[in-house]
C-alpha cells in the first residue's frame, strides 16, 4: 500500500517540551513528581510515567493530599486559581504551559482589564479554555461553534475581544469571524490558533482530499485529534480514528490504493511509525 504521512503529524513543540520536563524531573531524583492532569492525552506515555513514579493529580480537591514535591503544569495550562493554590502550598512548580496558551492568558487579562467583554471560541469543558476564561476580570463568554456565534447577542455598544482555543478548527474560526463581522459588533479579533495546529489541520485536509483512506492517530480525549478526524472525514469517507496500532482493524475496499496518515499533537513518533509500517506491509 502506498502511504502519505503528514509532515506535521505527532508531538508539537509545546507537548515535546512538557513531556521532556517530566522525564528530566524524574531523572533528577528530587522527591515526588506530580503532573496537574495527565501531561498529554496519550495513555501509553502517561502509563510509562506512572510506572516511573509520576502521580497525576486529577482534581483541585486531590491537591489537599499533596504536601511536598514538584508539580508540573501541562502544556494547555491551568486556571489562575489553581496556579495560586499551587504557589500557596509551597510546591515547586514547573510551568510547562505552552507559550501560545500563555499569550492568550495575557491577551484576555489585558483586554478585560480595559473593560472589554471576552469571547473565547472553543470547548467550554476543555482545561485550556477553563484556564483562559479564568484570566478574564469581567464578562466572558465561551462559544463552541459557529451556530452558537449566530445566536450570540450583546448590547451594540459592547466592546468585544475574541480569541480562540489554540487547537480550534481553523475553518470554523474563519466562519465565526464572518458571523461577528456581519453582526457589526465592535470586536477586536485575535487569531490565537497556534501555528502548529493550523499547519497540521491544513496539511491533513489536503492529504485527506487526495487519498482513498485516511488514518488519524491520537488519544480519544485529545481535542486536537478529534478535530483532525472531523476535518479529514469531510474530505475522505474512509477516515479512521485510532489510538494505537491495536485499534487498527482495517477492512479496506480493494480499490483503496493510497492511504494518508496524520496524528494529533500528543501522539508519540513510535506509534505513528508502527501504524505506517503496518499499513505499508500488510495491504
Ligand atoms: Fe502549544 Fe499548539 Fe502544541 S498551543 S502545546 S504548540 S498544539
Amino acid at each position: 500500500m502506498e502511504v502519505i504521512l503528514a509532515e506535521h503529524a505527532g508531538f508539537c513543540f509545546g507537548v515535546t517540551k512538557a513531556v521532556d520536563k517530566v522525564y528530566e524531573q524524574i531523572k533528577s531524583g528530587k522527591g515526588n513528581v506530580y503532573t496537574y492532569g495527565p501531561i498529554i492525552h496519550n495513555e501509553t506515555v502517561v502509563k510509562d510515567l506512572e510506572e516511573k513514579g509520576v502521580k497525576v493529580i486529577e482534581t483541585f480537591e486531590e491537591l489537599d493530599s499533596v504536601t511536598d514535591g514538584t508539580i508540573i503544569i501541562r502544556s494547555h495550562g491551568v486556571t489562575k486559581q489553581v496556579y495560586e493554590a499551587l504557589e500557596q502550598k509551597g510546591l515547586e512548580i514547573i510551568d510547562a504551559t505552552c507559550p501560545f496558551v500563555k499569550r492568550i492568558h495575557n491577551i484576555v487579562a489585558k483586554e478585560s482589564e480595559k473593560g472589554k467583554t471576552i469571547v473565547v471560541i472553543g470547548s467550554s469543558v476543555h482545561p485550556e479554555v477553563e484556564g483562559i476564561v479564568s484570566y478574564a476580570n469581567g464578562p466572558v463568554y465561551v462559544l463552541e461553534s459557529p451556530d452558537e456565534a449566530r445566536v450570540f447577542t450583546v448590547d451594540s455598544g459592547t466592546e468585544l475581544c475574541l480569541v480562540a482555543q489554540t487547537t480550534f478548527n481553523y475553518n470554523k474560526f474563519k466562519e465565526t469571524i464572518e458571523i461577528f463581522e456581519q453582526k457589526g459588533y465592535n470586536v477586536n479579533i485575535v487569531n490565537t490558533i497556534c501555528s502548529a495546529t493550523e499547519e497540521r489541520q491544513t496539511e491533513a485536509e489536503k492529504i485527506a482530499e487526495s487519498v482513498d483512506a485516511m488514518i488519524v492517530i491520537g488519544g480519544m480525549h485529545s481535542s486536537n485529534t478529534r478535530k483532525l478526524y472531523e476535518i479529514c472525514s469531510k474530505k475522505c469517507a474512509n477516515t479512521y480514528f485510532i489510538q494505537t496500532l491495536e485499534d487498527l482493524h482495517l477492512d479496506l475496499p480493494s480499490e483503496v490504493k493510497l492511504v494518508g496518515i496524520t496524528a494529533g499533537a500528543s501522539t508519540p513518533k513510535k506509534i505513528i511509525e508502527e501504524v505506517q509500517n503496518y499499513v505499508r506491509r500488510n495491504f
